[in-house]
């Protein structure tokens, strides 16, 4: 079956918040990462089947998606885990917060890329823990940490070390020996590490496949929580419903989610992840194969408009652009006055880009590059 992301889908009285921010002006939403992709039809037909149940009460992690994640891990992977390792929760960025909780008292520092997903720059605090920021440093033209700068750390026995694999913003895939040299980093400095892998099923090209850390060996397994969730993928954020694989039992027993500050899965939720992750690998399929025609078109009209720079996106349907060439005061205000709302680079952590979300049907994307490149163009 083709699977149509060509489609344009009107989502103004939806209630969706990537689409109200502009409601009644002309400005392309393109900024919070969820797509404008219909999703697989088979989660729409489990979220009706779910519906039709008149009891909605609280809920446990249905056993067939338990058994789904593991062999998912497996075969994706490589990755053999053991079914308690998986730990439900509501969403990824309350789990960093809960990873922040669990590894560290007030005080303390914990490692975070210096450019990341805003969210992670706010976990620490709200455990009043202290942001300590690995440098990035650009490595075959893709953003990654700055291991050389982290090796010569001196330890710090159970300080956490939090990233991003594949990162965003910049959609870099960390390969096999970069993981292996930061996983001997972690052991060496006796760090606890959080890894967010939220993006892991959307890689754009084929001779890439992500590996999940803690998948590289039993003693880096021990040290990490990995963060996954079929939000991103498949398009279901809404939802709620992600999972954390914990196989360290005290480690786990921290990172237990506690009722009265989180809450339950949702019951949907479930639902949506049961039907994504048992009939979405051909439809994650045609999705990547769309967005990497995407992803290429763009880079190649991104950098002819002059004073914009976009470098290699190998994961992830939001591109970072680098507009700092054009010395603007206020870049979301200059590009939204354009007709593009992005998401402003000051949230990740470099004001000097702007994120765009390219995950909508190409013409979308083509009607923005339009408008940026006359905007850019205007200004002489
Ligand atoms: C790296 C990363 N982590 C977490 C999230 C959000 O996760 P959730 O909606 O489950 O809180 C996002 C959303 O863009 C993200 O890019």
């Amino acid at each position: 079956m083709n699977y149509d992301f060509d489609r344009i889908i009107d989502r103004s009285n939806s209630n969706s918040a990537k689409w109200d921010r502009y409601r009644g002006r002309d400005i392309l939403p393109m900024w919070v990462a969820d797509s404008d992709f219909a999703v697989l039809p088979e989660i729409q037909q489990a979220l009706h089947r779910r519906a039709e149940h008149p009891v909605f009460g609280y809920t446990e992690t249905p056993t067939h998606l338990i058994e789904l994640l593991v062999e998912r891990m497996r075969r994706l992977y490589h990755w053999n885990i053991e079914p308690e390792w998986l730990l439900p929760l509501p969403g990824i960025v309350g789990s960093l917060y809960l990873a922040c909780r669990a590894t560290g008292n007030p005080g303390e520092r914990v490692y975070l890329p210096s450019v990341i997903y805003g969210p992670f720059t706010k976990a620490p605090g709200m455990n009043s823990m202290i942001n300590q920021p690995i440098p990035m440093c650009i490595r075959d033209e893709r953003m990654v940490i700055d291991m050389d700068w982290l090796e010569q750390q001196p330890p710090h026995p159970g300080q956490l070390l939090m990233f991003c694999n594949p990162q965003n913003p910049g959609g870099s895939v960390y390969r096999e020996n970069e993981l292996r040299r930061l996983a001997e980093i972690v052991r060496q400095q006796e760090l606890v590490l959080c890894s967010d892998e939220i993006h892991c099923d959307l890689i754009l090209d084929r001779d890439r496949r992500h590996i999940p850390v803690a998948s590289l060996d039993p003693d880096i397994e021990q040290r990490s929580i990995t963060l996954m969730a079929p939000s991103k993928t498949f398009n279901v954020p809404g939802l709620g419903c992600a999972f954390a694989i914990i196989p360290d039992r005290v480690l786990r027993s921290r990172m237990k989610t506690n009722p009265y500050i989180v809450p339950h899965v949702n019951i949907m939720g479930f639902a949506a992840a049961e039907a994504a992750y048992e009939f979405g690998d051909e439809w994650n399929r045609q999705q990547c194969t769309y967005l990497a025609a995407t992803r290429d078109y763009l880079v190649d009209a991104i950098n002819r408009i002059p004073g914009l720079n976009l470098g290699p996106i190998e994961a992830t349907y939001l591109a970072w652009i680098d507009v700092s060439a054009l010395r603007l005061d206020d870049p979301m205000t200059f590009f939204e006055n354009a007709g593009v709302g992005m998401s402003p680079g000051r949230d990740f952590g470099d004001p000097g880009h702007m994120r765009l979300n390219f995950g909508c049907p190409r013409s979308r994307v083509e009607q923005a590059v339009e408008r940026i490149a006359k905007a850019v163009a205007d200004l002489g």
